[in-house]
């Protein structure tokens, strides 16, 4: 039997956090995406990239930065239990 997690995977509109949630969502996880959309890259590339991922039922975004706890914590609290945290 197949196992599905839900995930959390910040930094996922990055170069490195775009495919793993790609990767994730394709092997039918449910992920939740945290970003804080940092102007270290071009944002409008970042930007785009969200909107693919968006198109994906199992995904779900909030703009959050990594160090405000709460803010993760509110997000995940509504989605339910948390499996698994990766940070890229
Ligand atoms: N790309 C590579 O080849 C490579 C190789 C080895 C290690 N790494 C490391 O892996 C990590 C990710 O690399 P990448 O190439 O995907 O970088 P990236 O800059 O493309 O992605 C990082 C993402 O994290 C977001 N972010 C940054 N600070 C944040 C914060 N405080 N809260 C929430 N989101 C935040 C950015 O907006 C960005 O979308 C980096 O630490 C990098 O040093 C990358």
């Amino acid at each position: 039997m197949k196992s599905h997690y839900k995930i959390l995977v910040t930094g996922c509109i990055g170069f490195i956090g775009f495919h793993v949630v790609n990767k994730l969502i394709k092997k039918g996880h449910i992920v939740y995406g945290i970003d804080n959309i940092d102007n270290y890259y071009d944002v409008n590339l970042k930007k785009s990239k969200l909107k693919l991922l968006k198109k994906n039922k199992n995904f779900f975004f909030r703009k959050i930065d990594i160090s405000k706890k709460k803010q993760i914590d509110h997000f995940l609290q509504k989605k339910g239990v948390l499996q698994q945290a990766l940070r890229f």
